[in-house]
């Protein structure tokens, strides 16, 4: 995939990759595998959508080598504590059916548990021994990462936040890409609704003859932001991944921006109080 997200430890990822919230069972298995057939390579996952079966049934019935795939999972936040950290992971492989994942990320920080550098450095164990290729995390707030450099010298690889055009994280972005983080955007799409009605969307939209959900995910390959979006739908997997090659004008992309908002969170999930276990 030609346009590609390098972090400070050389993880590359493609422009946009699949998210398989809900993805489950043997539709699951299907859709996931006919995604990788369209081309996608940047799996998402997690511990907590219960579907890392599904995943490895996808990548066993794609009939593609195992390279093809990069598979990412994620660590729950009642698992954060060192020993359970590592019995997560090694869990996380039996269900995958492989002997290393490419990337893990702690799902969340959960500040006020303070057991987030423990998981990390559990995960950095785990990448040492053989078990995970690359460390990450989701919804780190900057001071969240300047504990863990403070702590272990390093800065995750990826963080993946709560990314799209209502809530545009132009700080976040800025901040990751100076520091060799690759930004991954969770509900790219915001999960529709709404912002596809939204007139700085459709416009761009109607110009190129795509959707609005396409102008949407266009937008954020223009900002530097890799979204996962899901779909279970070959049609829209294909159009989404195809995203990347549209181009907004800057002011296209500056009216898009433009719609974000203070209060633009889905579901108000603050990571300095939030928490999820
Ligand atoms: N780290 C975290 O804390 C976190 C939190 C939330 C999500 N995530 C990850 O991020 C991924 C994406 O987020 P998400 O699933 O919440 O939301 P999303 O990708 O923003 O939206 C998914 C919804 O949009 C629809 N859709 C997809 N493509 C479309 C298109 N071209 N036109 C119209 N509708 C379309 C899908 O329906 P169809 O399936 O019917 O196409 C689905 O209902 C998740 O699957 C998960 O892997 C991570």
């Amino acid at each position: 995939m030609a346009k590609t997200h390098v972090s400070h430890r050389g993880l590359q990822l493609p422009a946009i990759g699949l998210g398989t919230y809900k993805l489950k069972g043997a539709d699951g298995a299907v859709a996931i595998s006919e995604g990788m057939n369209l081309g996608y390579a940047l799996l998402d996952s997690a511990y907590n959508y219960e579907n890392e079966g599904t995943v490895g049934e996808a990548l066993r019935i794609s009939g593609l080598p195992r390279n093809r795939a990069i598979v990412t999972s994620k660590l729950p936040g009642r698992y954060q504590r060192r020993e359970d950290a590592r019995i997560t992971v090694e869990e996380s492989l039996y269900r995958l059916g492989l002997p290393s994942v490419d990337l893990y990320l702690i799902h969340w920080p959960n500040p006020a548990q303070g057991l987030y550098v423990e998981a990390f450095e559990a995960l950095l164990q785990a990448r040492q021994d053989g078990l995970i290729s690359h460390v990450g995390v989701c919804n780190f707030l900057p001071e969240h990462l300047e504990t863990l450099k403070e702590a272990t010298g390093e800065y995750p690889e990826v963080n993946q936040i709560e990314l799209h055009p209502y809530f545009p994280q132009t700080e976040a972005l800025a901040y990751h890409r100076e520091r060799g983080i690759i930004t991954q955007a969770w509900s790219p799409l915001r999960r529709g609704g709404d912002l596809f009605e939204e007139s700085a969307v459709t416009a761009p939209a109607e110009r190129l003859g795509v959707s609005p959900a396409e102008a949407v995910l266009a937008w954020h390959v223009a900002v530097g932001s890799l979204p996962i979006p899901k779909s279970s739908s070959p049609q829209r997997q294909l159009a989404n991944l195809r995203a990347q090659d549209l181009v907004l004008t800057d002011a296209e992309v500056a009216a898009i921006t433009a719609l974000g908002r203070a209060d633009g969170r889905m579901k108000n999930q603050d990571p300095a109080v939030y928490e999820e276990f």
